[in-house]
C-alpha cells in the first residue's frame, strides 16, 4: 500500500500540534476546569453569551449548511464596510491557508516561508507537494527584507504567506516591506490571525478588494473565542473569487460555526472590549516579565508574548509550569529552543502564572 502513496506524502514531516486539553488533563490529573491553558493564544474569557445562546437554540443543525455562508459573509461585509462579493468564508483560517495553495502550487514549486513563523504555511504547502525555501527572519524576528527580495528574484514564487503579527513573537511587519512586497510580482496572503490585538492602522484588510495581488486572512479563533468551531474568512481580489468558488469544499463552514459567528458579529462591540482588556494584560505581562531576570520578553501586537529563557532551560521551565497546572507553549525547533510563548489570559490567571515564575520556578534546574 504504502508505495501507492503520493511520493512527496511519504517524505512529508507530520504537524505537530498541541496535545489536547483533555488529554493533557488526564495525564497530569488536573481537572480540566483547575488548568490554565495559555498555549495556543485562545481568549481565554471563552465564548460571549449572546454566542452559547445561538449555539443552544440551534434548530437546523439536521440541514446542510449554505455553501455561500451568505448571511455570514454579508454580516462580515457589514462590520468591516467591504464588498461581499471579495470574502470567502473558511473552516478556519487553515483551511483558506491550504484552499490557496491548492489553487496555485503545482507539484515542486517553490514557497517562500520566513521562520519562525505558523507552521501551517510550510505544512500545506508539503502536503500541497510544494518545496518550502526558509528564509529566516532576523534576530528580533522582524522578517530579513533583503533575503526576501533577493529570494522572491531568484524563486520567482507565485505566493508569499505572512503573518501581521507574526506567531511566535507578536510583531508586525512594517509597512515599508509590504508595500515593497506589494510591487513584486506575486500574490501576498497576510494573515491577519491576531490583528485585533493590533493598533487598528495596522491592518490592510481595506486594501485586499482593491487590489490585484494581496488576500487578507483573519479568524474567529482568537479574538471571538471560536477556535474550537473552526471559522475564518479572507478579503480576495475580485478576479480570484470565481476559482476560490471552484475549488473549496461545498459545505466548509457547519451550521454552529455560522450561527455562532453571526451572533459575535452582532455583539461585536463586547469582543472589541473583551480585545481591550487582553490588550491591557499583554502591556501589564509584559512589564511584569520583564522584571523576570531568566526571561527577555519580545514586545508584542497580539495575545501572547514570545520569552527568551535565560541560564535555565525552557522545555523545563515549560514542563514544570505544565505540573503545575499552566500551559505555555514550547517549541523544539532550532532558534526558538530557549524559548516560551504565553497566551495573555485574564489578570487572575496572570497573577498565578507571574507568582509561579517570580517564585516557585527559582527551584527549576539551572545550567
Ligand atoms: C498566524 C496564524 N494564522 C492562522 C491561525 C489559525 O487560525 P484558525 O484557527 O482560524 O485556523 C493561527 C493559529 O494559531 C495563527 O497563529
Amino acid at each position: 500500500m504504502k508505495k501507492l502513496l503520493r511520493p512527496h506524502i511519504l517524505n512529508m514531516e507530520p504537524y505537530t500540534p498541541i496535545i489536547p486539553f483533555e488529554v493533557l488533563s488526564e495525564q497530569l490529573g488536573i481537572p480540566a476546569n483547575k488548568i490554565i491553558k495559555l498555549d495556543a493564544n485562545e481568549n481565554p474569557y471563552g465564548i460571549l453569551p449572546a454566542v452559547a445562546k445561538a449555539l443552544q437554540d440551534l434548530s437546523n443543525a439536521h440541514i446542510y449548511p449554505d455553501p455561500e455562508s451568505r448571511f455570514l459573509r454579508r454580516a462580515l461585509a457589514e462590520y468591516h464596510q467591504l464588498p461581499v462579493e471579495n470574502i470567502l468564508t473558511g473552516a478556519g483560517a487553515d483551511e483558506l491557508i491550504d484552499l490557496i495553495l491548492r489553487l496555485f502550487i503545482n507539484p515542486g514549486e517553490v514557497i517562500l516561508n520566513c521562520p519562525p513563523t505558523f507552521g501551517m504555511y510550510a505544512f500545506d504547502t508539503a502536503v500541497n507537494g510544494g518545496r518550502v525555501v526558509n528564509i529566516p527572519r532576523l534576530d528580533d524576528f522582524s522578517v530579513d527584507a533583503d533575503a526576501l527580495l533577493n529570494a522572491i528574484e531568484k524563486y520567482q514564487p507565485k505566493l508569499l504567506f505572512l503573518a501581521n503579527p507574526n506567531n511566535p513573537d507578536g510583531g508586525l511587519l512594517s509597512p515599508k516591506i509590504i508595500d515593497a512586497l506589494l510591487e513584486q510580482n506575486l500574490l501576498l496572503v497576510l494573515d491577519e490571525a491576531y490583528m485585533e490585538f493590533a493598533p487598528p492602522n495596522a491592518s490592510y484588510i481595506h486594501q485586499a478588494s482593491e487590489r490585484e495581488n494581496l488576500i487578507v486572512l483573519r479568524t474567529f479563533s482568537k479574538w471571538a473565542g471560536l477556535a474550537g468551531l473552526r471559522v475564518g474568512y479572507g478579503v480576495f481580489p475580485s478576479a480570484l473569487m470565481p476559482y476560490l468558488w471552484t475549488a473549496k469544499q461545498p459545505y466548509n463552514i457547519s451550521v454552529a460555526a455560522s450561527e455562532a459567528a453571526l451572533a459575535a458579529l452582532r455583539h461585536a462591540r463586547e469582543l472589541e472590549e473583551i480585545g481591550q482588556k487582553i490588550i491591557t494584560e499583554r502591556e501589564r505581562l509584559f512589564k511584569a516579565l520583564k522584571e523576570i531576570t531568566y526571561l527577555k520578553p519580545y514586545p508584542s501586537k497580539s495575545n501572547f508574548i514570545l520569552c527568551r529563557v535565560l541560564g535555565r532551560e525552557a522545555a523545563k521551565l515549560k514542563a514544570d509550569l505544565a505540573s503545575s497546572g499552566i500551559l505555555v507553549r514550547y517549541f523544539s525547533n532550532p532558534g526558538l529552543d530557549d524559548h516560551i510563548r504565553i497566551s495573555v489570559g485574564t489578570p487572575e490567571q496572570m497573577d498565578v502564572l507571574l507568582e509561579y515564575l517570580t517564585t516557585k520556578s527559582t527551584e527549576t534546574t539551572q545550567f
